[in-house]
């Protein structure tokens, strides 16, 4: 058995695999395999219907929001954000955490001006810096909520009088978040949503047209919203794949279910490295993630053979990110218990044989 800890695209149920692979040969007994469908077809019509609703219902999404499916990535994200938010001439404020986040940043200063309001690169992003200030004329606050390479997290919504713009690409639907503290959510499907291929953004709609410039009709929110993420072709199996991984969600009760769980996974393997003498975490107490649980070996030397082990025990995707080293275990919403008790065990065994 492979328990799969890696950070993205990553471990889906099982059950969404099955489904999903029947589908390829026989999309609802249509005769007809999922990809070679008109995603104007109404069957598939249905499918982004059904994966819309299940959006809303499981991160209760109020009126006045559009949900969209858009195809890019989060790092297409990075410069339709600024694009149409931030008008000619104007100024956006962003928190730097991380790579993703500058990456960010970096796409809007070519449209404008950037105020980072703090920055945790001072101690390679180990923290979630929380001592400063939102400018009032800025055109929206930016910040990432969760740090896949460094594992922070932001579990308290920053307040700010501007629109709030949050990259919530590893931490969506693992927890439980008030929509309306956000005016733009976005997140790469490949982690908590579905396979990798689309994109969520869910959008206020008083924020289309916002910048006032003019952008390329594939890179605006309106045109996408207007036509039910159907403005182009859709990537298809990447919606029909998050449709299931949605159901399977909201089977298991929802994201307050899933929440429990996801508190129960990350304490005991946090307990663990505070607990064996040989490793220990890297990220502030207070700030650690969820969802990237980041760690290395007090003897950098004992690296090598921890990895050694963990592959003989299937433990797949623990490197940590080569910015910070170490290891690094991605522990999403369909990574069971069992895949974190097999890494505890692999982390005692190495302790035993090395006292
Ligand atoms: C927080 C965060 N933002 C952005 C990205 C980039 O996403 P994409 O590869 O979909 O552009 C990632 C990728 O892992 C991420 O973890």
């Amino acid at each position: 058995m492979k328990h799969n800890f890696g950070a993205g695209p990553c471990i889906l149920p099982k059950e969404v695999f099955e489904e999903a692979s029947k589908a390829v040969l026989d999309f609802n007994g249509s005769g007809l395999s999922i990809l070679e469908i008109s995603h104007r077809s109404k069957d598939f019509e249905a499918v982004v219907v059904e994966t819309e609703r299940l959006v809303r219902e499981l991160l209760n999404v109020p009126q006045g929001y559009s949900i969209l499916f858009l195809q890019g990535g989060a790092s297409q994200q990075f410069a339709m954000v600024p694009m149409n938010l931030l008008p000619e001439g104007g100024k956006a404020a962003y928190l730097d955490t991380g790579v993703w986040a500058s990456k960010a940043a970096k796409e809007a200063k070519k449209l404008g001006q950037v105020d980072i309001v703090a920055s945790s690169s001072d101690q390679n992003y180990t923290y979630i810096p929380k001592d400063y200030s939102i400018p009032a004329d800025a055109a929206y606050f930016h910040f990432t909520s969760n740090n896949t390479i460094y594992g922070t997290e932001v579990f308290e919504t920053p307040k700010a009088n501007i629109p709030v713009v949050v990259d919530m690409s590893s931490d969506i639907l693992s927890r439980t978040i008030n929509v309306a503290d956000y005016d733009l959510i976005y997140a790469g499907a490949q982690k908590n949503m579905g396979p990798a291929g689309v994109t969520l953004v869910i959008i206020k709609d008083e924020l289309f047209g916002k910048s006032g410039r003019t952008i390329p009709t594939i890179f605006e929110y309106e045109p996408h919203a207007k036509a039910g993420s159907m403005y182009n072709t859709p990537p298809v199996f990447s919606i029909y794949v998050s449709m299931l991984n949605l159901r399977w969600l909201k089977n298991k009760g929802g994201v307050e279910v899933i929440e429990q769980e996801n508190i129960i996974k990350a304490r005991t393997l946090y307990e663990e490295i505070d607990r064996n003498p040989f490793f220990k975490g890297t990220a502030a107490v207070e700030d650690r993630s969820r969802m990237n649980i980041t760690f290395v070996m007090e003897n950098p030397d004992h690296e090598a053979e921890f990895l050694e082990l963990a592959k003989e025990r299937g433990l797949v995707g623990i490197k940590g990110h080569r910015s910070v080293g170490g290891f690094r275990a991605s522990v999403y919403n369909a990574l069971t218990i069992t895949s974190i008790n097999a890494l505890v065990d692999a982390m005692r065994e190495f302790e035993e044989k090395h006292n």
